[in-house]
């Protein structure tokens, strides 16, 4: 393991004013999100999906980096250019998610546990040789009536640290992505509560299983009410509540805290990390790693055939979300900003 290069890689995907696009999105998802624009999932549509966002002019000003889906590593630009390749020519470095998604857990109702360590030594090796300098591994935690329970957050834990592990072994960054739903209808304080105790248990896990923390990126959900929660709270309450949270259970060594929106509208998932960047001083870069936050509105306006629209839009939020890197984005900028 070169420990240097793990350092460099994962400073470079929180570059100053950069984050990353989540382009991940399995072959069931991605199917689920054609369907909101009445486009079959052939995976020449995929291809020529990921083809528009990733060719968008300018981003790599904002995008420092791109999680791949197993497909997408292998497929090419309409000038027939691997992706990975394509998009380290423009400085954005490639990553690849490796896990196989959140399963039923057994014995355990309504929670899951996230598949893929089986091989996956030699699938980090094929991946590297792809190009993939950097990989994502998701577990899924739900709140509901009596869950989740310890067991899963451990269970879920310990797997997200034999991953890492193993990324770090093949000279790969691992993205450490515990996401607490923000489904149901639980209160700020709840998901509060629920995600300190996932985190203590994460950092616990991977120091347990010799994980280079300088070498890592934690990919975290952000501290919010259900969406199906009655209780008001003010965005300044969700930037608060996250950094505190994330402060008392985060490291000052690991470089930097990449955000999933999962189901925050791009304008507040965008609002939340600018002001979160104004509560300073902060011990680590706080980033976006957004996918339906950056791709929402480009997926619209592109609805299979729109080149132009979808990459204007795609631009637009990638420039937005650079902006709230250093706090500079405003509510109803999105309105203006080409
Ligand atoms: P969302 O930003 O749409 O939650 O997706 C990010 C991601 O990669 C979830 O695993």
């Amino acid at each position: 393991m070169n420990l240097s290069e793990l350092e460099r890689v994962a400073r470079a995907m929180v570059a100053p004013g950069k984050g990353l696009l989540a382009a991940d999105e399995s072959t069931s998802t991605i199917k689920k999100r054609f369907d909101t624009i009445s486009l079959e999932s052939t995976e020449e549509h995929r291809r020529a999906y990921r083809d528009m966002l990733f060719t968008t002019p300018e981003i790599d000003k904002w995008i420092s980096g791109v999680i791949m889906y197993d497909e997408t590593l292998r497929q090419k630009t309409s000038d027939g250019v691997p992706f990975a390749q394509y998009l380290s020519s423009r400085g954005i470095i490639p990553g690849i998610k490796v896990d196989q998604g959140a399963k039923p857990m057994a014995l355990f109702p309504n929670e899951t546990i996230t598949e893929g360590l089986d091989g996956l030594r030699e699938r980090f090796s094929e991946y590297g040789k792809l190009g993939a300098r950097f990989a994502k591994w998701r577990a899924v935690i739900n709140i509901a009536e009596g869950v989740p329970t310890y067991a899963a957050i451990e269970a879920n834990a310990q797997a997200l640290a034999r991953y890492a592990a193993l990324a770090q072994e093949q000279g790969i960054v691992p993205i450490v992505e515990p996401e607490v739903l923000m489904d149901g209808g639980h209160t700020l304080e709840r998901c509060e509560e629920v995600t300190d105790l996932v985190l203590a248990t994460v950092f616990r896990q991977l120091r347990l299983q010799r994980i280079e923390l300088t070498g890592m990126i934690l990919k975290p959900n952000m501290v919010i009410a259900g969406k199906k929660s009655t209780a008001r709270t003010t965005p300044e309450q969700v930037a608060q509540a996250t950094v505190r949270c994330l402060k008392r259970q985060v490291p000052a060594a690991v470089p930097g805290i990449m955000f999933l929106s999962g189901g925050q509208s791009p304008a507040e998932a965008t609002l939340h990390l600018s002001l979160m960047n104004r509560l300073q001083p902060l011990p680590w870069q706080l980033s976006f790693s957004y996918g339906r936050a950056l791709q929402e509105s480009a997926m619209n306006a592109w609805r299979g055939n729109n080149l132009a629209a979808g990459q204007r839009e795609f631009r637009k939020w990638s420039h937005l979300n650079g902006l709230a890197r250093t706090g500079g984005f405003q509510p109803g900028m999105e309105q203006q900003a080409a």
